[in-house]
């Protein structure tokens, strides 16, 4: 015989036995509350002064006795019918030992989000009488419809039968089959901030969740166990089932033990920050070597987190952590995944030899890389689209572009520079990622000039400015001359314009201070050092006085056509020096690059 479940502190175990027997009663499909049965649960909830609620399924079994309030159940232990579509083909009957009969709030939410036939009360006097009977049903837009509270011999058994069958037909029949389609439904746990909260809503909006629940327990630092506190998680799990919500997301990167314990207490699939981020970078991955990148970063956090991937990894319909280009190799134990990275990380080397040369191509041509790097959703992509006419994904949505894209652009004066889009930032940026992503994100690092690029409107900027430079920190890229752009200034407060000094403040759309921009973009090209290498005949020992004057002299070689000279000289320097020596100067530089 089925156990009682819920609150049973301090009750005998004498009257344990008696509930049970409530399980052998049958209520049959053609009555919707038998009286007697009333009665019985009436005298049992005065006897212990608590609610019992029993759940009964369409053909009249008793599928849970509970003692305690309602929404306690663990619906798992009903085998509800668990779908956000239909209903859940359980009623429940409970008794409310205060002597009203009027359902509470919290009554008409379970009855919505457990999709229950009905909800219905008993009121238990203090003699343990019945003192009434009210139900209420799902109606049009799943809104509840009450009865009144009716004596317990007035029971419109049949009508109220009748009104099950009726909120039936309301909520759409659809198979559970289209679960692949459905967006997963999201509870979010974090232990840092509402902010960190706000953000990983963002995350789970751009992997293609729906956010059902938010939940903050901050603590200074994760639980190494179980990530919450082990009481939060008994509430997680009671959350999850009330909201009827998929995978449970924690703002954090967890171990393999913390992701295993977690989904065994709060009963579904854990997904970390991480692997979110992980996810949406497979979704957005458009080039090639996008792709592989992402496929290298999932089969790194994979092979590292094998153990703990418990109930995520089983999800057979997809959804966040089980999709992108790594997914058919689930399977994969741990050498065919080490297998698999070592094939992947030479693909990406050939690539990024190729990337290499391409860029020492443009170093050649003398043609300066700008590079766009900032938070992600700051407005980068728009900014590249308002400069150069380019058609960039641009998504109100974290991460909408992942691929380096580069734009040539050309300045009033004719000097022309080339702009790089990167991949956005994001606090936790996971490190799996910026190692895969490491050869596109060395193009920001080894740019001539950064545009730092903030979002003027968003009341966390000067926390994302903050990031930004961690992040450029980790990849060296902190020696270039700087420009700092305060974007969405048409969005933005005042204030909020004067918070870097020095900042350009544009905004990308509607055009707003991008003249500014160029023209800041096109002086600090123009005051760039660059290092040349030049062939000086020996005749020329002049020169060489010059070029000291000029610039700074890195290094000379005395060769047998002349002498080597490594210099680094601005752009006002070089232009003197053109017009001094003309085409002379061209034959220079192409001399010490071994060229006829
Ligand atoms: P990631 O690809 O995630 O790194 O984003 P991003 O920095 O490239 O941002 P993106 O250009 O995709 O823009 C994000 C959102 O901000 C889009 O909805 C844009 O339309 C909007 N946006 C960008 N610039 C401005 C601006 O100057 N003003 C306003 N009002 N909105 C802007």
């Amino acid at each position: 015989m089925p156990d009682i479940s819920g609150n049973l502190s301090g009750v005998r175990e004498s009257v344990i036995e008696k509930l049970k027997t409530l399980y052998d009663e049958e209520i049959g499909g053609s009555e919707f509350l038998p009286p007697d049965f009333a009665v019985r649960l009436a005298a049992f909830s005065a006897a212990l002064n608590r609610e019992i609620a029993v759940y009964v399924s369409r053909s009249g079994e008793v599928l849970n006795v509970s003692v305690g309030y309602v929404s306690n159940v663990q619906l798992d232990q009903l085998s509800l019918r668990r779908s956000d579509r239909r209903l859940s083909m359980v009623r429940c009957i409970h008794t409310h030992p205060g002597g009203s009969a009027e359902l509470s709030d919290v009554d008409l939410t379970a009855l919505k989000s457990l999709r229950l036939d009905a909800m219905c009360a008993i009121g238990v006097g203090g003699d343990g009488s019945v003192t009434g009977v009210s139900a209420a049903f799902l109606g049009e837009g799943m809104e509840p419809k009450l009865t009144p509270v009716l004596s317990l011999d007035r029971l419109p058994q049949e009508e109220w039968l009748e009104e099950i069958a009726q909120s039936d037909r309301l909520t759409p029949v659809g198979g559970s089959s289209d679960t692949a389609q459905r967006q997963e439904r999201a509870l979010l746990v974090s232990v840092d901030s509402e902010r960190s909260l706000d953000e990983l809503a963002a995350l789970c909006d751009s992997a293609g969740a729906v956010v059902v629940g938010r939940s903050l327990q901050q603590k200074s630092k994760p639980d190494p166990v179980t990530y919450v506190g082990s009481g939060k998680a008994g509430e997680l799990s009671l959350d999850a089932q009330a909201l009827e919500a998929d995978i449970l997301v924690a703002d954090d990167e967890l171990s393999a033990a913390q992701t295993a314990r977690l989904e065994e207490l709060v009963g579904i699939p854990v997904v970390d920050r991480t692997t979110l981020i992980l996810d949406i970078f497979a979704r957005n991955a458009v080039t090639s070597e996008g792709k592989l990148q992402v496929e290298l970063a999932q089969l790194n956090y994979r092979a590292s987190h094998l153990k703990g991937q418990g109930q995520a990894m089983s999800r057979l319909l997809g959804g966040i952590g089980v999709r992108g280009p790594g997914e058919s190799k689930l399977e994969m134990d741990r050498r065919h995944i080490r297998e698999r990275i070592g094939q992947l990380k030479e693909e990406l080397e050939r690539m990024e030899r190729q990337r290499g040369i391409r860029r020492k191509g443009r170093q050649r041509a003398g043609t300066p890389v700008v590079a766009l790097v900032g938070y992600t959703n700051v407005g980068k992509s728009t900014l590249l689209n308002r400069l150069t006419g380019a058609e960039v994904l641009v998504k109100d949505q974290l991460f909408a572009t992942l691929d380096a894209v580069n734009r040539r652009l050309e300045l009033p004066d004719g000097d022309g520079f080339i702009l790089v889009d990167t991949v956005g930032f994001i606090n936790k940026l996971p490190t799996d990622l910026v190692e895969a992503f490491h050869s596109t994100l060395e193009e920001a690092a080894l740019a001539d000039i950064l545009l730092i690029v903030s979002d003027a409107s968003s009341p966390e900027m000067a926390a994302q400015r903050a990031v930004v430079e961690e992040v450029l920190d980790r990849l060296g890229a902190n020696r270039q001359p700087r420009i700092e752009v305060l974007n969405k200034c048409d969005l933005a407060r005042p204030e909020a314009l004067q918070a870097l000094p020095g900042a350009i403040a544009v905004s990308a759309a509607d055009g707003t201070g991008l003249d500014e921009l160029l023209a800041h973009i096109a002086k600090l090209l123009r005051e760039r050092e660059r290092m040349y290498r030049l062939l000086v005949p020996f005749a020329d020992y002049a020169l060489l006085s010059e070029l000291r004057r000029q610039g700074r002299l890195l290094g000379e070689e005395h060769l047998e056509e002349g002498t080597l000279v490594s210099v680094m000289l601005d752009h006002a320097a070089f232009g003197r020096l053109e017009a001094r020596l003309g085409k002379r100067l061209e034959s220079m530089l192409r001399a010490a690059e071994g060229e006829p």
